[in-house]
């Protein structure tokens, strides 16, 4: 997608740069009035054939009922697909709808399933309680930075590997490659969570990944005004993922969402690249300050799979969201906070304002797999924003300098 042929054109993807493709993806001068963007629709229903008689209720592949589908999804998804480098995309209401739809759609009672260790809470909560309770899917939690640990965890019946590209919130990297071998070798599917590495940072699709989410509530949006998730792959299982999940659960991404997810996402190559360079900056600055206690960004040399991020994310770059704490109890954590006048205190990331949130080192959702020091200091997560990076680095170092530190019991 990167490599310009000769005479790129705007409406083939394979012809141009994933810059233009941001800008130009999925948006078509409009029949009807002539606009050279494409207009928000906002209707539920569609006009039926004369003998709507025996037609498919459920059917995705023509105007119908919105929930089955409508324009600005299908703009979005066609743009999102060929970011990732797939063949079809299927959009969802917000990001945990489009990681629990691809589940829903791939499993069936019985089934085992080889999560890592660190997700997402929501994902960490559908594999550890809700899945087996309810529908008797069985999850081995496994450190998915250790191919061989993958390997050891594998089944007879497991059917799908699923791991996040940059853990969230322990930075944790995970192979790709080398998991998408062990998953076909055990004739399962390599599902990634890639919120933290969105397109052009890195496509898993094609270093063997079967299927791609995003949330795209974080940075393909980028601008914490719409929640939305995204599912790429081939387009048969997509195909039924939609059927499946949207048609027939129902988390369906609405008009104006697809709409300003759309917007948000032409500068997403733009954003990411000062995203990605602040966050390094960020990174550096605190890894060199003796009143950090740890800091966890796979750009610093100490992380354990630096070598790996550098490799696969091809040196662009290693996510915009760090976890850290400074040397000293809960309480110091939240004065360090409550210090800061450019960083925000909220939850969520890859918006456009740098987004902080302390979480305590007793927190629930599989955090037992935290390394150490997170479980001693808890940690801050910092989602590094479009700010300044002079006024990032000024912020957290007068916000250092005035707080108060007081010691862990
Ligand atoms: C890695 C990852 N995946 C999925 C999600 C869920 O996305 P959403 O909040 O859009 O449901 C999040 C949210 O923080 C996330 O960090």
């Amino acid at each position: 997608m990167d490599e310009t042929s000769e005479r790129p054109d705007r409406h083939d993807p394979a012809t141009v740069g994933t810059g233009t493709w941001a800008v130009h993806g999925g948006n078509e001068i409009d029949a009807g009035s002539g606009a050279i963007r494409s207009p928000l629709v906002l209707a539920n229903s569609y006009a039926l054939p004369e003998d709507p008689a025996s037609m498919n209720w459920s059917a995705t592949d023509r105007p119908l009922y919105t929930r089955n589908g409508n324009p600005n999804q299908a703009a979005l998804e066609r743009k999102l697909a060929a970011m990732d480098g797939g063949e079809a995309a299927a959009v969802f209401a917000t990001g945990v709808a489009a990681l629990h739809g691809m589940f829903f759609t791939l499993l069936r009672g019985g089934d085992h399933v080889v999560v890592s260790d660190v997700t997402y809470e929501a994902v960490w909560r559908l594999f550890a309680e809700l899945l087996p309770r309810r529908y008797g899917i069985e999850a081995t939690f496994v450190d998915a930075g250790d191919p061989d640990a993958v390997r050891a965890a594998i089944r007879p019946t497991t059917r799908l590997v699923h791991v996040e590209t940059i853990a969230n919130p322990t930075t944790k990297v995970a192979d790709v490659r080398a998991l998408s071998a062990i998953a076909h070798q055990a004739g399962a599917l390599l599902t990634v969570d890639a919120t933290f590495t969105p397109p052009p940072l890195y496509r898993p699709l094609a270093d063997g990944a079967d299927l791609v989410v995003h949330s795209l509530t974080k940075y393909v949006n980028g601008h914490g005004d719409a929640m939305g998730g995204v599912v790429t792959g081939d387009a048969a299982t997509i195909g039924r993922i939609r059927h499946d999940a949207i048609v027939d659960v129902g988390g369906v991404l609405s008009p104006f969402n697809a709409w300003l997810i759309m917007r948000g996402s032409v500068t997403l190559p733009l954003r990411l690249r000062q995203h990605l360079a602040s966050a390094d900056a960020v990174a550096r600055f605190l890894d060199a300050d003796p009143r950090i206690a740890f800091v966890a960004h796979p750009s610093l040399a100490s992380h354990p799979q630096h070598e790996l991020a550098r490799r696969q994310f091809g040196g662009r770059g290693y996510g915009a969201v760090l976890a850290f704490a400074l040397d000293g109890d809960p309480a110091t954590q939240n004065r360090f906070v409550a210090n800061l006048r450019v960083i925000t205190s909220a939850v969520s990331l890859g918006h456009d304002e740098s987004l902080i949130v302390h979480v305590g080192p007793d927190a629930r959702g599989g955090s037992e797999h935290y390394p150490p020091e997170f479980l001693r200091y808890g940690h801050l997560r910092l989602s590094i924003g479009l700010e300044d990076v002079e006024d990032l680095l000024a912020d957290l170092r007068t916000a250092l300098d005035r707080t108060e530190f007081t010691r862990r019991a």
